[in-house]
């Protein structure tokens, strides 16, 4: 008895601590809190189970539509005959269930992997949502399970239904007994919110477990010859770049550089275009956004290709003629800058972090920048994705139209040049800097083939 309501008190105590200190930090772009709640969860083993299995649950979709999809529909691991995936699916843009009112068949975006997604500040790739558990309430009663928007009450309804009705089976233990082991609450006892609000937290939960395992060539390369797998704290992407790019010629000057198994010559030179930032040929500057050791700088930048897109169905130079109003008179999110692009249809686009840059609190304000600049410096910006197991998560981009990684870094190539040439509609500075030839893509496609490590879950 005692020892069960020391449990008790302790539980309640842990809660009270996990709130104070996120309450206290008041700032979700703390990395230490993202990764303190990524080590809390090992701990809870029950409640990950609990998520994992709400993951793969279809009974949540409306049954309006015409599918019945889950979680796991569109981010899938290994359930595929075509092929192991790392929590993406095969589409470029994922199918939705189809509704009469809402005649789109497809998300707006390709799905992105969900590997490491628990340290990430923002989540979809324009930062629509501030935490995993607010994406997870919004998937179960939006689109993606078939529901319109108005609907999120019906949504709620159902998953509270369903998760009542639900009985044990031979494979499984039902809903009411896994909450009860993993949160020690009746389900029948809670309110429809309380129960939305632990199926979120489980779901949250289960994607805290999804880390990708570092121990690709390129890792193996890394550790084989000592160098940093990240920068310091405080340390530029370029500094860190500069500095390993000395690292390696220096070892190499004394014959001391170690390729490894997987990680030849060519994939060396690769990275080596990979860590350049500047000068006026073989420059990747690819470091500058994907950062190591995720090969990401969880921010948004825009490469042109909502506007790549947008002007191969309707046209070069359209995309520069759209309107698109300004910080004092926009109103975001916007449906028509939220929405895939179709021929035809001049006035919709996909811009991305546009619609959601908070412009009180974003990080990414430059000294002395207006709402206005930052606002539009922000047109077509889309979240930087990991390179880690690319193998595993084509096709490539939010659009998810290139097929092939080659097609993906030769569209990087002809964008840079573009930008350049002042043809992108506010192209991100750092795009201005890539010089590469074919050569140089060659070698690129080396390199990030070192980056695919052992598949996992
Ligand atoms: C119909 C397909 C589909 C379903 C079903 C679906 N997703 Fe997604 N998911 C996507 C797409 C597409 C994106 C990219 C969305 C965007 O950027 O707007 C995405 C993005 C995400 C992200 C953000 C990744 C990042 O890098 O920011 C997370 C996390 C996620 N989904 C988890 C889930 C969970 C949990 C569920 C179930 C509650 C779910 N998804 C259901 C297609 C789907
Ligand atoms: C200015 C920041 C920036 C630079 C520099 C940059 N990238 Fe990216 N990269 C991004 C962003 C943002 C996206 C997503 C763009 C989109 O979907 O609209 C992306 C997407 C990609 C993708 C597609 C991945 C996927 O899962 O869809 C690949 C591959 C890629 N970049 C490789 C590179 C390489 C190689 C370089 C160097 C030649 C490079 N990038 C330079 C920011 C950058």
């Amino acid at each position: 008895m005692i020892g069960q309501r020391m449990r008790r008190l302790k539980q309640a105590f842990f809660v009270l601590l996990v709130a104070m200190t996120f309450i206290a930090s008041g700032d979700w772009h703390s990395i230490a809190q993202r990764q303190s709640n990524v080590a809390r969860v090992e701990a809870n083993r029950l409640q990950v189970g609990l998520g994992e299995r709400l993951f793969r649950e279809d009974r949540f979709t409306t049954a309006k539509g015409d599918l019945f999809t889950s979680c796991a529909t569109c981010h899938l691991t290994d359930q595929d005959p075509q092929g192991h995936r790392v929590f993406t699916d095969f589409f470029n843009r994922s199918w939705v269930p189809y509704r009469n009112e809402d005649p789109r068949r497809t998300e707006i975006r390709n799905s992105p992997t969900l590997l490491d997604v628990a340290l990430m500040p923002l989540l979809h790739l324009d930062g629509e949502f501030k935490s995993l558990e607010e994406l997870v309430a919004g998937t179960f009663s939006g689109r993606p399970m078939g529901w319109l928007p108005g609907e999120e009450e019906q949504a709620f309804n159902q998953i509270q239904t369903v998760l009542l009705a639900d009985k044990a089976t031979e494979a499984s233990a039902s809903y009411r007994e896994q909450f009860k082991a993993a949160f020690d609450v009746e389900l029948d006892k809670l309110s429809r919110d309380q129960i939305i609000g632990l199926v979120s937290k489980a779901v949250a939960d289960f994607m805290r477990t999804m880390r990708s395992k570092q121990d690709s060539p390129y890792d193996r390369f890394v550790k084989l010859n000592g160098l940093e797998a990240a920068p310091a704290s405080g340390e530029s992407a370029k500094a860190f770049a500069g500095r390993t790019l000395a690292i390696l010629s220096e070892l190499e000057s004394k014959k001391a550089l170690k390729l490894g198994n997987g990680f030849d010559q060519k994939a060396l030179n690769g990275f080596r275009i990979f860590l350049r930032t500047e000068g006026a040929a073989s420059v990747g500057n690819c470091v500058a956004c994907h950062v190591p050791p995720l090969f990401t700088d969880n921010s948004f930048h825009n490469l042109g290709v909502s506007q790549a897109e947008f002007d191969r169905l309707n046209g070069e130079g359209k995309f520069a003629q759209l309107e698109i109003p300004n910080a004092a008179t926009a109103k975001r999110p916007s449906a028509k800058f939220r929405e895939t692009v179709e021929k035809g249809r001049l006035g919709v686009a996909d811009l991305g972090h546009w619609n959601f840059v908070d412009l009180k609190t974003s990080s990414l304000r430059r000294a002395g920048e207006s709402d206005d600049q930052l606002l539009r410096r922000m047109t077509g910006a889309f979240k930087t994705p990991t390179l880690r197991h690319l193998k595993f998560s084509e096709p490539y981009f939010h659009s998810g139209d290139y097929l092939s990684l080659e097609a993906a870094l030769m569209e990087i190539v002809r964008l840079s040049e573009m930008a350049r040439a002042g043809q992108v509609r506010e192209p991100d500075d750092e795009l201005l800097k890539i010089r590469l030839n074919d050569a140089d893509v060659r070698l690129l496609l080396v390199f990030l083939a070192t980056l695919n490590g052992s598949p996992e879950k």
